[in-house]
């Protein structure tokens, strides 16, 4: 089974690592014959080839099982009159693979309940998932700039989606309800938005017409990323579009309490799956050993189960990571005042020590 890593800029190098440390003794503990291929994405990809997503790594992406993906960007790349971007990188690579499914369960482990900004009683309980389309919407519409006689420049960013495109995520969030608590909530803006109110009639049909037996729901963009904090387990599956459903796991990310948490599985209707944390390369910690590993492990979990077939290995990563919790060890970002936080390895290296025993 052949899987492509691509560690990216920022921390990615540093929690892949660790999540292939987890691979590799998954592997050997399950009989699994696990080879990994390394390639470049992102900064390092431009440094060293000049485009943020190389021939040699598509190919070998495409060849491959699943993708495990660290995270791309940083400020050196940050310059707005660059020719390219490492975030350029990513976009292809979904846009080319036809991952246009983002899955991002929130489901914060009882164990970590004190770790989040939020009281206990709120988060209690919540267990979503987000349906994210990934492949259209305003990241890939028609962009551009233009000078203004003025002196000034006019920039434009365009949302467009397409029938066929709302259709397919959204039967994919309706068919994940169904096997879950049957509860669907779309997230639009189709009070002022012509390319949400193509979602909010797309989804109706469908939700009427083949999912009688789910209990669904529409909410604005606005309102849901209030309800997010205020009434987080009342929500299953929610479906949306690209920039909403980035921001608001962002901001669902305080849940668990850290964006070192949450991992996510990007599909399309056929090929390989690629896993990656839902936080970005963290520039701020990059190099200091800090990182929280746990979601680039738990996304490695997601593509044993998603690629693989591999449900019990997934379970196996996912109860040790749950027993080093209950067992009271923190990397800083979801230590409370008085626990003493550990590194990034020294995480990994307990998350071991629970899958040996
Ligand atoms: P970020 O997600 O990198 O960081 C936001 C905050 O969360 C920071 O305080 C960071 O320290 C913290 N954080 C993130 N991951 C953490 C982890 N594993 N453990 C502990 N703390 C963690 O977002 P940003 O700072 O806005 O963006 C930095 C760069 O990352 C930008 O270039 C951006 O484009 C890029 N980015 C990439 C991806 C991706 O590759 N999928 C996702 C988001 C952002
Ligand atoms: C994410 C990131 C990316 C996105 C960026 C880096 C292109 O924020 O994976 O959530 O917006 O999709
Ligand atoms: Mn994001």
């Amino acid at each position: 089974m052949q899987f492509v890593l691509l560690p990216g800029d920022g921390i990615g190098p540093e929690i892949v690592s660790q999540a292939r440390r987890v691979l590799e003794f998954i592997g050997q503990k399950f009989g699994h014959s696990f080879q990994f291929q390394e390639c470049l994405i992102g900064g390092i990809a431009i440094d060293q080839t000049g485009d943020p997503l190389p021939a040699e790594t598509i190919a070998a992406c495409r060849g491959s099982q699943a993708i495990l993906l660290g995270a791309v960007g940083g400020p050196k790349w940050d310059d707005p009159s660059a020719k390219t971007r490492p975030e350029a990188g990513l976009l292809r690579i979904r846009k080319e693979l036809g991952l246009f499914a983002n899955l991002r369960p929130i489901a914060p482990f009882k164990e970590l309940l004190d770790a989040s900004p939020l009281r206990r009683e709120i988060v209690e309980g919540t267990d979503i998932l987000f349906f994210r389309e990934l492949t259209g919407g305003i990241y890939f519409g028609p962009s551009g700039s233009e000078d203004l006689p003025d002196g000034g420049v006019r920039s434009f960013s365009t949302m467009v989606y397409e029938t066929s495109e709302i259709e397919r995520i959204f039967r994919l969030a309706a068919d994940a309800a169904r096997l879950r608590r049957k509860k669907l909530t779309m997230v639009d803006k189709a009070n002022v938005l012509e390319a949400s109110r193509l979602w909010r009639k797309v989804c109706a049909k469908i939700a009427q017409e083949e999912y009688s037996d789910l209990e669904y729901d529409v909410v604005l963009v606005d309102a849901m990323a209030m309800h997010l904090i205020s009434r987080p387990a009342t929500f299953d599956v929610v479906v949306t579009s690209n920039m909403f459903g980035d921001i608001l796991t962002d901001e669902a990310s305080m849940l668990p309490g850290s964006l070192g948490m949450l991992p996510s599985a990007s599909l399309g209707a056929d090929g390989p799956g690629l896993y990656e944390p839902i936080h970005g390369s963290a520039p701020d910690l990059a190099g200091k050993g800090v990182a929280n590993p746990l979601a680039t492990i738990l996304a490695s979990a997601m593509m044993l189960r998603h690629s693989c077939a591999m449900p019990a290995e997934a379970d196996a990563i996912e109860a040790a990571v749950q027993a080093v919790l209950g067992a009271g060890h923190r990397t800083a970002d979801i230590a409370r005042q008085g626990q003493t936080a550990i590194g990034t390895s020294e995480m990994t290296d307990r998350v071991l020590e629970q899958l040996k025993a």
